[in-house]
């Protein structure tokens, strides 16, 4: 594991800002991603996880999904997505072959804080209770076949181990979650308990991972998917594995002869560089330890570790003078949304910075202040990305290894999605960038980087028909 070791992506920038000879002048970030440092690694641990369960930080988890949507599946189903800020329900008329997608509906709502320290059977009747008051909503282009059930496509965005495609058993919540009483348990069997006492009849026919819903959500419009990604409060990534490469499968072939796996690449740490503003965060994290990749590229925590820089800058009197925000103090007070909105800004005096700045400061401050926060935010930015992409290029590199050509020598699709992703130009330029300069030119060619906007549901919602009980 020597090579692992070596700092190629030098993300010492910001440390080493501390020991650089004019405080004030931040060094320009040297963001490097060499000699797949990352991908290596990356792919060297989704063979371990994909050996033994528990072989590596990457659990390689089986979906349980085999087959495709075709394209044929037909009539009225259910999606439900919970899995970071915000809790999704969706219905989705599906017409068959020639008709398709005849109409969707959903409606979301934000998860309240208190929620996501609570009980399990507080969070589950939210779950069911929202989804009750939006069944009651169905009407017009909707309508269930005689002799159906109302099923669901339940995206559950969190580290499980499924038992079936319709059954899995919470590992441990991620993305600041810490609700009591689920892991260890089968959040279908909570989810059946919730809606049973909301006196709500219908039935999960697919469990998934919102990747998994992602990548067959994707592939129901282009059977080049093979990849999805997830970059939004946390990140993940699924892709099509051959059977016949899972030792840990013991030889049950899926008969299609593939399967997805969910690689829940967050937990991902093998060689990574880390700064101190990341340690710091990590160990005041309430998941110290875990998902450190996750920690270092998504949306949850790219503001907080800002935040961090800044708080540091400040306090050596490289912001303010001598003046040192108590506000700023305060974990979480910035958010990935600012640092976007912060590199947007245009205007020749980046008032946008200046408000942002003031929000989160209540100091006013100058222009060359102004610029060098939003050098700090690209800084954090271009190194998330960069890694993002970084792990793309793993997964692919893993896949082209078992299957000589049969990635880079054709058109492959990894499927995007996430707010992260959706809303923030320069991450997703940077990720697209690191792709292009670790593949090299021909070989990036035939890699197509898609978003596929919220696919999660209607994924989630197809392979419920695929796997309907009826
Ligand atoms: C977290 C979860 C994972 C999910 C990802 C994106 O990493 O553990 O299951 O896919 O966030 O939402």
């Amino acid at each position: 594991h020597r090579s692992h070791r070596l700092p190629t992506m030098s993300v010492s920038a910001v440390g080493s800002f501390w020991l650089s000879p004019s405080p004030g002048k931040l060094p320009r970030p040297r963001m490097v991603v060499r000699s797949n440092a990352v991908s290596t690694p990356m792919a060297a641990d989704m063979r371990a996880g994909l050996a033994v369960d528990g072989g590596s930080d990457l659990k390689m988890i089986l979906s349980y999904v085999d087959t495709f949507p075709t394209g044929n599946e037909k009539g009225l189903f259910y999606a439900l997505d919970l899995g970071g800020t915000n809790f999704r329900v969706l219905r989705v008329q599906l017409g068959g072959k020639d008709e398709r997608v005849i109409a969707t509906e959903f409606e979301q709502v934000t998860i309240p804080q208190e929620l996501m320290f609570g009980t399990s059977e507080e969070l589950f009747d939210f779950i069911a209770c929202g989804l009750a008051n939006f069944a009651k909503k169905e009407g017009g282009k909707f309508h269930l076949p005689s002799g159906r059930k109302r099923e669901i496509g339940f995206t559950f965005s969190f580290p499980v181990k499924q038992t079936s495609i319709d059954s899995g058993i919470l590992m441990k919540w991620t993305k600041g979650f810490a609700v009591s009483g689920t892991a260890g348990r089968d959040v279908v069997a909570c989810l059946n308990e919730a809606m049973e006492r909301q006196g709500l009849d219908m039935q999960v026919s697919a469990l998934v991972n919102d990747t998994v819903g992602t990548l067959a959500g994707a592939r129901y419009w282009d059977d080049d998917v093979m990849v999805a990604v997830i970059l939004g409060t946390g990140t993940n990534a699924c892709y099509v594995e051959r059977t016949d490469v899972i030792p840990k499968l013991q030889g049950q072939m899926s008969s299609s002869g593939r399967t997805i796996i969910s690689t829940e690449w967050g937990a991902f740490s093998n060689g990574l560089p880390l700064t101190e503003f990341d340690r710091d965060m990590d160990a005041a994290s309430i998941n110290p330890g875990e998902q450190i990749f996750e920690k270092t590229i998504s949306g949850m925590y790219l503001g907080e570790i800002v935040r961090r820089v800044l708080l540091k800058m400040a306090e050596a009197g490289a912001l303010f003078g001598k003046y040192v925000p108590e506000k700023l103090s305060t974990p979480f007070i910035l958010r990935t949304p600012d640092l976007c909105a912060m590199q947007q800004d245009n205007s020749d005096h980046l008032d946008a910075v200046g408000a942002i700045l003031y929000d989160v400061t209540g100091v006013k401050s100058d222009l060359s202040v102004r610029k060098m926060v939003v050098e700090v935010c690209d800084t954090i930015v271009k190194r998330g990305g960069r890694l993002a992409g970084a792990g793309i290029v793993g997964i692919l590199q893993k896949m082209e290894e078992d299957s000589k050509g049969l990635i880079f020598g054709k058109r492959t699709v990894v499927a995007m999605d996430g707010g992260l992703y959706e809303n923030y130009p320069q991450y997703r330029r940077y990720l697209k960038e690191a792709v292009t300069e670790l593949l090299g030119l021909e070989m990036s060619k035939n890699v197509v980087i898609e978003h596929s906007k919220d696919g999660s549901g209607i994924g989630a919602a197809l392979l419920a028909a695929s796997n309907s009980k009826y």
